[in-house]
């Protein structure tokens, strides 16, 4: 129901920017904004050869979700194969492709998406500078495994000269203090005072519950993982283009910095919601968690949250229940 309340806010929100650029349905170069309603291969066909500087995507993972039929496992890799290949045919020499996975589950056991795609990529010539592991800290709680914590982005540059802006991503040092302690430059400080590399490990808080950009969608990704992506990879006014959109994140992301987006929805209630949210990005009215903002530090939390229940009654009555199970703990 709350859900569904956030969903029917988004609907009515008109563009009260006058600056702000038209919504076209169809591609065409001097656009800024598609929102194509339909398969990605249609508006993939409209998009001139090398004319995309970054890919990004997060692709249906083959597990049932509503908007994909379970196919077998190989004929899953060639359908991607023909998208990838469009993918590559309209980026340009200098641009990047960020593929966004994580597992496919058949009876428990997992295969890890990326690595029976990496092929396909290195297959086209296509050359891989990081295979990036976003890691969150809520999902799905498995009993007969670890739960899952982490997906993968697939990090591919279609050649040797390609767009990357280092400056543009790095984080505050653990010890900006620091200084070399031998050497020339002893006693100086050794730190990089723009921050450093955020790694290949990024912890950012995947869109759950109660994550200010939920929506009904099943599998959003965050803004700020794309958003980090684009500064990075890409220059103002290029074109960042998402086939697999979903709820319009990758063209917020890209217009958020001055980039044009564009993106293919087949499920005409995920076009309605991505129109929805870029509308409302662009009249500054969209709830974005901004990037570079820490991870919430259970510390935080109210004291309730941080005792346990069982431990609170053994300080009181000196009894501790015999399991977390008279709890009904999930996991
Ligand atoms: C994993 S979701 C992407 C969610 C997106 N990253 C977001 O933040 O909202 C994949 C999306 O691809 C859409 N889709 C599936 N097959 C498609 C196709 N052939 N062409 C375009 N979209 C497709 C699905 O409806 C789904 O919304």
């Amino acid at each position: 129901m709350k859900s569904m309340n956030r969903h029917r806010k988004q609907r009515d929100i008109p563009v009260l920017n006058s600056h702000a650029p038209r919504l076209s349905s169809v591609y065409s170069p001097d656009e800024r904004v598609v929102l194509f309603q339909g398969d990605c291969r249609t508006l993939l066909r409209a998009i001139p050869s090398a004319s995309v500087q970054l890919v990004v995507t997060s692709p249906p993972y083959n597990i049932g979700k509503e908007y994909e039929a379970r196919i077998d496992l190989d004929e899953y890799v060639r359908a991607q194969g023909h998208v990838i290949g469009e993918c590559v045919r309209v980026l340009k020499n200098s641009g990047s492709i960020c593929w966004e996975t994580g597992n496919y589950v058949d009876k428990g056991a997992i295969v890890p998406l990326d690595s029976i795609l990496y092929p396909v990529f290195s297959g086209l010539g296509l050359r891989l500078r990081n295979r990036i592991i976003w890691h969150f800290e809520h999902g799905l709680h498995c009993s007969r495994r670890m739960s899952g914590r982490y997906e993968t982005i697939l990090w591919f540059t279609k050649s040797d000269d390609y767009v990357f802006h280092l400056d543009e991503i790095r984080v505050p040092q653990k010890y900006p203090g620091k200084k070399f302690f031998k050497g020339p430059r002893a006693g100086q400080y050794s730190c990089n005072p723009l921050g450093k590399n955020p790694g290949d490990v990024w912890t950012i808080p995947n869109v759950k519950s109660n994550h200010v950009e939920k929506t009904d969608h099943p599998c959003q990704f965050p803004v700020e993982l794309i958003e980090r992506l684009v500064v990075a990879l890409t220059d103002p006014d290029d074109w960042v283009l998402d086939p697999f959109l979903g709820t319009g994140t990758t063209i917020i992301a890209a217009l958020r910095s001055g980039r044009r987006g564009a993106g293919a929805e087949i499920m005409s209630k995920y076009v309605d919601l991505a129109r929805d949210r870029v509308i409302a990005s662009l009249n500054g009215t969209l709830p974005v968690r901004p990037m570079g903002r820490p991870v919430f530090d259970p510390k935080n939390a109210g004291k309730g949250l941080l005792s346990a229940p069982w431990l609170r009654q053994k300080e009181t009555s000196g009894n501790l229940l015999q399991t977390c199970e008279d709890y009904s703990v999930a996991e």
